[in-house]
């Protein structure tokens, strides 16, 4: 029996007791079960190699490798660098210290990863907190008029659209990779009943035949529902901590931080089962 703790909103929980790196096989199985229930698992203490990351990510689904290659660790392309850090002079990861808006990842992609799992090696000691929406609870208690305009809708979602200063643009041969996609805006979930938004303020840009002006009205309004802190947790990141989340069920985003402070994240993520994946609704 694992033993949890709800961390704000409903959804979110910290899972206590388990040692990441050394799951026996029914405990692997009650964490992913736990965690596909809250959304968000988070835990703390861990010590994890990068083998040992590696090898809990590929348990939960086959490997996700993004598409931008400059972060990846070196020798490990499963695992990219989240960090504002500079070794001698480069961006050791992505994403710098300014806010980072909205999204759910790798919408733009044919498979988008199904679960991303983040390990803290450095934090800051104020911002940079992870903030989750619950697009399940979202969706459930959208308003009918809002409801009407995503049900039986699909968006078009995009890698180029970048309104956030924290990215660099992909290069072309990235871009290549990742042509834009349609994928149903309000999706069942693939291991449980309930359905959720697919919300992704950063690369939607379409709501079925709707023009792009009125797609992205919508898109606002949207996103103003699904902040509303009744459906938000956020996370205050300690060193060690392991955080994974599910693709399917929340967007999150990431609160700015002082330059002055460290931040270093190992990030990685996995798929759903080619015959799970997306689309699926
Ligand atoms: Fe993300």
């Amino acid at each position: 029996m694992l033993e949890t703790k709800l961390l704000g909103n409903g959804f979110a929980a910290e899972i206590n007791g388990v040692d990441l790196g050394d799951l026996d096989d029914a405990t692997f199985e009650a964490v992913r079960q736990c965690w596909l229930d809250h959304k968000v698992a988070v835990f703390r203490d861990q010590d994890l190699s990068d083998e040992a990351l590696v090898g809990l990510t590929e348990r939960l689904g086959g490997l996700f490798v993004h598409v931008r290659d400059t972060f990846h660790a070196p020798d490990r392309p499963e695992i990219m660098y989240v960090s504002n850090l500079k070794e001698e002079g480069r961006p050791l990861g992505a994403l710098g210290d300014g806010d980072l808006e909205w999204h759910s990842d790798q919408t733009y992609t044919r498979r988008p990863v199904f679960g991303t799992m983040m390990y803290a090696i450095e934090v800051p000691a104020d911002g940079g907190e992870t903030c989750f929406s619950d697009l399940s609870a979202v969706y459930e208690n959208l308003p009918a008029d809002l409801k009407a305009e995503v049900d039986g809708k699909t968006g078009l979602y995009t890698a180029t659209r970048n309104r956030t200063s924290q990215l660099q643009p992909l290069r072309p041969d990235q871009l290549d990779r990742v042509p834009d996609q349609r994928h149903p805006l309000v999706r069942k979930h693939p291991y449980r009943e309930r359905k959720a938004l697919y919300l992704s303020p950063s690369h939607l840009i379409g709501v079925g035949d709707l023009p792009e002006e009125e797609s992205l009205a919508l898109v606002a309004r949207l996103t103003e529902w699904a902040g509303r802190p009744e459906f938000v947790y956020c996370h205050k990141w300690r060193p060690r901590d392991v955080v994974i989340w599910d693709n399917a069920s929340v967007m999150h985003r990431r609160n700015a931080f002082s330059p002055d402070e460290r931040r270093f994240i190992k990030r990685t993520g996995f798929h759903l089962p080619e015959e799970l994946g997306v689309p699926f609704s």
